[in-house]
């Protein structure tokens, strides 16, 4: 079976160049051909589109640049405002870092993003892909990356079932030198997400299939094999809703955690043999030093992260002996239904919420 494709990289390379000039989509981050990009901009994007689609990501792109138009602006925002404008995108680690590698360029670059790829890489949360992408888009350097639509073509041009990641890389590093190289890592990947997609890949309009061993082998539909889905792991969460006054407790998560720097309900992972009860009230009296009383519980919520599963079990209770303290969470509020739109929770956080403050019929 060939591992690599059946073309040489120049005669790939303008085909590409070719078919994106005609066919590239206009995107928000996307300068119009022969304009100088914006570092920060194109940086931005490329955060956003990490495990994101592209038309959720276009509406926060456009807010997040009404607020912080550029790098500065950023740099000096509070971490809790940043938060609250990534609300609902997911993966804040990607949020957190962001910010802390834009206040980095700030202090040390004087607000230039650095066009030096090992400058550049050295930042928090940057890894291959986003200096790859960065450095190529914004500065026109010859920088490879590989994602997963990337992968996806690469393991059909080679009729690959399982390429490892230092073949996808030495492919991708074979094909970008040469003109335009943020526009040539831009068209294979917006090869894969609009012609060679997963399931069914418009081969009749693909410009390079000539060069494709998966398309004269009729395999396409094959390549890359799915890889095989590890169970991930359940976990129950009792979630405190602690109601005083007509007003909720919400925590903010150390930065270090999962959900770092955002706003929750408190809450425990139950142990084994313990009831969600007795867990929602051991999630108050650790992470806040309060007693409280658990009562009914008001709902579940169900949420999926990259490696676990959880189970939010909303229990309400009622506040026994004490005040608040800020223990096992980096700061604590009371916060009415409408005071809460002013701080950043999680889908998760937001659908417990609204179960909690949602009239009953019996209450
Ligand atoms: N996916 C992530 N970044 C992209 C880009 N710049 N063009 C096309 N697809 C992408």
């Amino acid at each position: 079976m060939p591992r690599t494709p059946p073309g040489k990289p120049s005669a790939l390379r303008t085909r590409l160049l070719e078919w994106y000039d005609a066919h590239r989509r206009d995107l928000p981050w996307r300068t119009a051909a022969g304009a100088e990009p914006d570092p920060y901009r194109v940086w931005l994007s490329e955060v956003m589109l990490q495990q994101t689609r592209v038309e959720t990501v276009k509406p926060y792109f456009e807010r997040w640049l009404t607020r912080f138009p550029d790098l500065r602006s950023l740099a000096e925002a509070p971490l809790d405002e940043v938060l609250k404008r990534w609300e609902g995108l997911g993966y804040y680690s990607r949020a957190r870092n962001f910010h802390r590698a834009v206040r980095e360029v700030a202090e040390r670059f004087g607000g230039a993003v650095p066009g030096d790829p090992a400058e550049f890489r050295a930042l928090p949360g940057v890894g291959r892909y986003t200096a790859g992408a960065v450095m190529s888009i914004a500065f026109g350097r010859a920088e490879p990356l590989v994602d997963g639509n990337v992968r996806r073509v690469f393991a059909r041009w080679t009729d690959d079932p399982a390429p490892a990641d230092a073949e996808l890389w030495s492919l991708a590093e074979a094909l970008v030198p040469g003109e335009r190289p943020g526009d040539l890592n831009q068209a294979v990947m917006e090869l894969g997400a609009t012609v060679c997609v997963p399931r069914n890949p418009r081969c009749e309009a693909c410009p390079v299939r000539e060069f494709c061993a998966a398309y004269q082998e009729g395999t396409q539909n094959q390549r890359p094999a799915p890889k095989q889905a590890k169970p991930t792991p359940h976990e129950d969460t009792a979630t405190a809703v602690v109601e005083h006054e007509g007003r909720l407790l919400l925590v903010r998560r150390p930065v270090d955690a999962r959900l770092g720097g955002l706003w929750a309900f408190p809450a425990a992972v139950r142990k084994r043999g313990e009831g969600v009860a007795a867990a929602a009230e051991r999630a108050v009296r650790e992470g806040l030093g309060m007693e409280v009383r658990a009562g009914e519980e008001v709902g579940r919520v169900e949420h999926g992260f990259t490696h676990v599963r959880v189970t939010y079990h909303a229990v309400r209770c009622a506040p026994v002996a004490g005040e608040p303290r800020a223990i096992g969470y980096d700061a604590w509020a009371w916060a009415t239904a409408e005071e809460m739109e002013g701080y950043a929770l999680p889908v998760a956080q937001k659908k417990i919420a609204a179960l909690a403050t949602e009239p009953t019929l019996f209450r």
